[in-house]
């Protein structure tokens, strides 16, 4: 396996998808867990060192420590990654004075082609960004220049003996096109062939979870999402009967969602599924409730009471499992800035492990999202499940602005699904990333057939987006929007009135709540 230590760069997560897109197993680790000893234990074939917003002439600035480089296997520098092995190998580095580059430039290359570049110049120039304020003054004894920018002299430089590379620009972005065969020379010349697979990943995760785990009881809380479904499959595959999922039945989920997920898991896949019915619970504390962020601590606060109370009825359990992705991880780490990365992981089922004194497993810490998708289909979940939107923990409550009613819920579960149907229907579903109704806290006058109606009006949203942070509304046609409609109001009694979300986020979100 890879390495490649963080110096804090904001795309250090593109060089690991790079990687994977290789099938090249690798781990992002923040400079400050990566010791002699770490080293020692992780013993990478290879090494990389990401870009960083530091400077190497600040003091205590990010350092790798200086065993990395005598570890016998090949090390490639990006950017400060470039300044940092320059410095501790004997370079020097100097402050950028009118000579910062950022953006796009073009390298040239030096001397004979190494293998590093092979089949990368197509032209006798190249494409690559950069983005940096200090340069490399003088290179490192044993380092010879391969490529140079009109900003960069040292744009590409090696040391062939050690296979030591090290290069100012940053390959793994999409503005170096050409950038992911440098990736690729890279690693075949460090002797990875491409064989990581998401079979492979399968195995390797769950024999360290059955080493995590032993023989001590497991629990889950099952929302139905991808995250939660895909860990809890793999964690059966692992431990078995050990594994004991709960989920909690907020009164809140869509129709016939509650019945889907637990007839998928406990008949389809034969997991241990406890169904908490807590409707009325939730519910009956809800009531008379408006203010949004009231509403959503209510929930938060009963969801963990709820399922510590039937927790504490699975005699022995002694972990927690929780579908944390590398995103997350990632997050956390740069935004604490050191290793402290378990805040978010937290945030599903906050605080709840230390409360019950339960270890966390968290066996898709490692993946991205579409790696948990390719994952969930190797386990045999269906497609139609791993390719769901997602869902807020909150539910139908934070889609229903205002006082929640049962009725209310009610209306809005049936527009939803006539909705959804739609969409399916259209075969737009997998060009959205997330559509809902949205039922609103105002009636307005109609009329059906002769007579008059006082019913509720609705609001329909569809946004496309990434990942979640940013997002716009999807262009339906008019005549979609308009057979939807006729749809909802000739379907759901109770809505006479349908109206289409246009606000992108920002500066709306994509919840109404
Ligand atoms: P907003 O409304 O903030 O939503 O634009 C962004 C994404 O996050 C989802 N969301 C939640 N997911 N618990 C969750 O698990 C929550 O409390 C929550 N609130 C919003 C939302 O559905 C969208 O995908």
């Amino acid at each position: 396996r890879l390495l490649i230590i963080d110096f804090g760069s904001q795309v250090t997560q593109l060089i690991a998808r790079r990687l994977r897109e290789l099938n090249v197993y690798c781990e992002i680790h923040p400079y400050q867990n990566v010791t002699d000893a770490f080293l020692r234990d992780f013993a990478p074939k290879a090494v990389i060192f990401s870009g960083g917003p530091a400077s190497v002439l600040d003091e205590g600035s990010p350092r790798p420590p200086q065993s990395v480089f005598d570890l016998g296997v090949p090390i490639l520098g990006i950017c400060y990654g470039q300044q940092v092995m320059m410095q501790m190998l004997g370079g020097r580095v100097e402050r950028g004075h009118g000579t910062a580059e950022f953006g796009r430039a073009y390298v040239t290359p030096e001397e004979d082609r190494i293998d590093l570049l092979k089949g990368w110049f197509t032209e006798n120039r190249e494409q690559v960004w950069m983005s940096h304020g200090d340069h490399v003054a003088e290179i490192a004894p044993g380092f010879a220049v391969y490529g140079t920018s009109p900003n960069a002299p040292f744009a590409i430089t090696a040391d062939l003996s050690r296979n030591f590379f090290a290069v100012q620009f940053h390959p793994e972005v999409h503005h170096t096109p050409n950038g992911k065969t440098l990736y690729e020379n890279f690693v075949r010349l460090a002797g990875f062939t491409g064989d990581w697979t998401m079979g492979a990943y399968r195995e390797e995760a769950i024999r360290k979870i059955r080493e995590q785990v032993g023989d001590a009881k497991v629990i889950c809380a099952l929302s139905g999402g991808v995250d939660s479904s895909v860990a809890a499959a793999l964690l059966h595959e692992a431990v078995g009967d050990q594994l004991t999922c709960v989920f909690v039945d907020h009164g809140l989920l869509r129709l016939n969602e509650a019945d889907e997920v637990v007839a998928m898991f406990r008949d389809h896949m034969n997991l241990h599924v406890i169904h908490a019915q807590e409707q009325d619970l939730f519910l009956g504390e809800l009531e008379g409730v408006s203010d949004p962020e009231t509403k959503r601590k209510t929930i938060g606060r009963l969801f963990i009471d709820v399922f510590q109370k039937y927790a504490d009825q699975i005699e022995g359990a002694r972990f927690l499992a929780q579908g944390t992705l590398y995103p997350d991880v990632i997050e956390s780490v740069s935004f604490s800035g050191g290793p402290s990365v378990t805040i978010k992981s937290h945030h599903n089922v906050g605080g709840l492990p230390e409360k019950m004194g339960l270890k966390l497993v968290e066996p898709l810490r490692e993946l991205f999202k579409d790696e948990v998708r390719a994952l969930g289909h190797e386990l045999g979940l269906p497609a139609s499940f791993i390719g769901r939107h997602p869902f807020p923990g909150p539910g139908l409550a934070i889609r229903c602005p205002g006082e929640i009613t049962r009725e209310k819920l009610e209306i809005l579960r049936k527009a939803d699904a006539v909705y959804i149907d739609q969409i399916r229907k259209h075969g737009l579903y997998d060009e959205i990333w997330q559509a809902f109704v949205a039922i609103l806290p105002v009636r307005t006058v109609g009329v059906m057939g002769d007579g008059r109606t006082y019913d509720y009006a609705c609001a329909l949203r569809a946004v496309t987006s990434v990942d979640g942070m940013t997002a716009d509304y999807y262009p339906f046609t008019h005549d979609f929007l308009g057979e939807t409609a006729t749809r909802i109001i000739n379907e759901v009694k109770g809505i006479n009135r349908v109206t289409y979300d246009i606000t992108s986020k920002p500066p709306g979100t994509i919840e109404w709540e």
